[in-house]
């Protein structure tokens, strides 16, 4: 297998604001309250392919990661997990379109440390994000896995990258960002699902912090 394509597991502070990650949240609010999210329900958590608004901060942060990395990277795709209390993450390395992977927290129902554990080479590594922070690891190079989720629920997209802008993992062999996955990369068959939050409660202050914020949700009925 080629060379990592990093050196070590990095933690990038910040890399959506509160003011993009209050935008994010209130459009998954609306496709929630909807109907239109599709996923895949597992035993602790909910697994999203390609969430459009999401797949548009794949784009939008494929600079930021790529000078973090000093590589030139392409969107490949994006997950959301919507992970429970108890969720595991078990150890694994990523596929081929995940060459460098940015995990970003972008929302959770409180502040409890979930340290996300890195066997990079010889050394583990384990890091420690909060709201809007990546972590950036070399997906398919390093085992990576989270001991039990300690929070009710935790919203992580997860942002894959390929370094070759004209290859066929490119969009993740897709023609566009914000289709679905190409049949061969499909785990398992969706289903409309829901995220399970009281985005009533998320989309307050409380959550939402800094000087930008909302005053809470009420005016805009989200519930
Ligand atoms: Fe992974």
């Amino acid at each position: 297998m080629a060379k990592a394509l990093l050196d070590e597991p990095r933690l990038v502070k910040n890399v959506l604001s509160a003011s993009v990650r209050r935008l994010l949240l209130y459009q998954l609010a609306v496709m929630d309250q909807a109907g239109t999210l599709e996923g895949v329900e597992l035993e602790d958590c909910v697994m999203l392919y390609g969430v459009q608004p999401l797949e548009a901060v794949l784009a939008d942060l494929r600079l930021r990661i790529g000078q973090e990395v000093g590589i030139d990277l392409a969107p490949s795709y994006s997950f959301l997990w919507r992970y429970g209390r108890g969720a595991v993450v078990e150890q694994h390395t990523d596929r081929k379109a995940s060459q460098i992977v940015a995990t970003v927290q972008l929302a959770s129902s409180d502040r409890k440390p979930w340290p996300f554990q890195v066997q990079a080479g010889d050394g583990l590594v384990s890091l420690e994000q909060e709201s809007g922070d990546a972590i950036v690891i070399a997906g398919t190079h390093w085992p990576h896995w989270r001991e039990e989720c300690p929070s009710e629920w935790r919203l992580q997209l997860v942002l894959s990258f390929v370094p070759d802008r004209r290859g066929q993992r490119r969009f993740d062999g897709r023609a566009a960002l914000g289709m679905p996955p190409l049949e061969e990369v499909k785990e398992m068959p969706t289903t409309s699902v829901t995220l399970g939050i009281d985005w009533a409660d998320v989309l307050s202050d409380r959550h939402i912090g800094g000087a930008a914020a909302v005053t809470g949700c009420a005016a805009v009925q989200i519930t």
